[in-house]
């Protein structure tokens, strides 16, 4: 299976959800469902040759081509919404074969329409396989979890045979960290894809919960209290695809670590999470073409651009959620983009001070962003070039105090930081200093594979010194961008 490289069924699944996704919510002959299909169409192409394609769930996991997937920060978000899909549905794998891609494109949108229909009838897989009898569409096949059992050997996993990107979960003799991590993962891709529904339900005119939302963040805010570094290592995940979505669950993680390390109550914390997943939500307003543009946005882009915090605001006021709750949630969003000395946007006459969430806000929203590529800048500043370039705008954009909170919580290298070391090594920052030395984190190394990729090496103290010499082991002589390198962090430090 040498030819599986592990980004395809990545991008396959992701592909697949896109699809789903813009058929569930608009016509057949729309544009988002006809660039869906055609990339879908465009990625089973590149990883069928003669055999067919298959996507199987068995026991939570994701087998691709009949190999079990590890399932690292990146994949966990879109595995946990394809399982979510799919079992839903009754169905418990999906198998293509090589004639799917001789089929016109309408037949494509077809199977995917089946499949978007059958998730409100009473016995989803006898509708779906129904529909594709009637249809006369052989060329895909779904299966039940028998059939599956059948297809799949008993415990296909940790014996070399997993194709994947790294992560220890899946293995049984996991250590507490290991599942702490893998706890993570389920609550950051749960929180994710809860995030994405309310969103599908506000564009689609349905009425959306926060309920499902408020449990994840509590959730979250446990997580951060007990190991706050597993949260922020997550944190650094970056989606191109579904920046929006990403880039609020970041901003809700990091809003709720920097509210806990100034001392805010459990109840305080679930709320300026919340806070922190719907501070964009209004974004769903403003059109993708302006969204995504490349280029510089003119005056009157900018001006539909400015309103979404006062569209999140309008949004989060149409939520089902308790009174008072609501309340809560809507200066924070309607503030993000305000600045501390309130020359931001949206502009209107006001004297007083911008709300202590609001200004958490202000600080991890403008954090998130500058470290995350976009479609229109590829670069992106490391996070210690970012912490620096933001305390330049302290006083002025940032509340001084709150940013400095920030930048002691973050440290000099903060974790997801990339860094090349005196001793020619390059690594990820794992885990911030333990000891004095502010700029001596714990490093996980990084190991060349041969292929122009990485894998995870063991992790080493930079406060470690060479024998009974004064002198430090290793020293950071630099910062470098993971995107350079093609790299996600969260991926590399579980
Ligand atoms: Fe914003
Ligand atoms: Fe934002």
């Amino acid at each position: 299976m040498s030819r599986i490289e592990s980004p395809l069924y990545e991008k396959l699944i992701s592909a697949f959800l896109r699809i789903a996704r813009a058929v569930h919510l608009y016509a057949d002959n729309n544009q988002a469902v006809v660039k869906a299909c055609s990339e879908f169409r465009e990625i089973l192409a590149r990883i069928m040759e003669e055999e067919p394609v298959s996507l199987q769930i068995s026991d939570g996991h994701i087998y691709f081509m009949g190999q079990r997937l590890r399932i690292g920060p990146r994949a966990a978000v879109t595995a946990e919404r394809l399982e979510d899909y799919l079992t839903g549905r009754g169905i418990f794998g999906i198998v293509w074969q090589p004639e799917a891609l001789d089929i016109p494109a309408e037949q494509m949108v077809a199977f995917f329409r089946i499949l978007a229909r059958a998730g409100e009838h009473e016995n989803p897989l006898n509708r779906i396989r129904e529909s594709l009898d009637e249809k006369s569409i052989s060329w895909v096949r779904v299966e039940s979890q028998q059939d599956i059992k059948a297809s799949l050997p008993e415990t296909a996993s940790d014996d070399g045979k997993t194709a994947g990107v790294s992560g220890n979960n899946g293995k049984s003799s996991a250590s507490p960290k290991a599942k702490l991590w893998e706890k993570g993962r389920k609550s950051y891709g749960r929180t994710l894809s809860i995030l994405k529904s309310i969103a599908d339900k506000i564009i689609s005119g349905k009425p959306a919960g926060v309920a499902k939302a408020m449990r994840q963040i509590q959730q979250i805010v446990d997580m951060i209290i007990a190991d706050e570094e597993i949260m922020m290592g997550l944190s650094t995940l970056r989606d191109h695809d579904d920046y929006t979505y990403v880039h609020s669950m970041n901003v809700s993680i990091l809003a709720i670590a920097l509210g806990h390390f100034i001392g805010l109550s459990k109840q305080d914390l679930a709320t300026l999470g919340l806070c922190g997943l719907f501070h964009d939500l209004g974004k769903v307003k403003v059109p993708l073409k302006i969204l995504n543009k490349p280029g510089k946005l003119n005056a009157e882009e900018w001006k539909i651009m400015e309103r979404h915090s006062l569209e999140s605001v309008l949004e989060i006021l149409k939520l089902k959620a308790p009174p008072e709750l609501k309340a809560r949630l809507l200066l924070p969003p309607f503030e993000h983009h305000l600045k501390y000395d309130l020359s931001g946007y949206p502009k209107f006459h006001r004297r007083s001070q911008v709300s202590l969430f609001g200004r958490i806000l202000a600080i991890v929203d403008v954090y998130d962003a500058i470290t995350s590529p976009r479609v229109y800048r590829k670069t992106s500043l490391s996070p210690d070039e970012a912490l620096d370039l933001m305390s330049a705008g302290a006083g002025k954009d940032f509340d001084p105090l709150l940013l400095k909170a920030f930048v002691n919580l973050m440290g000099v290298y903060p974790v997801g930081t990339m860094v090349k070391m005196d001793s020619g090594e390059i690594g990820l920052v794992a885990r911030r200093p333990g000891g004095r030395h502010l700029d001596r984190p714990r490093v996980r190394i990084l190991i060349s594979n041969g292929n122009g990729g990485f894998v995870p090496g063991k992790t080493v103290d930079l406060a470690e010194r060479n024998g009974h010499a004064r002198s430090f082991r290793r020293t950071v002589v630099e910062t470098i961008h993971p995107g350079q390198l093609g790299i996600q962090p969260a991926a590399y430090l579980s």
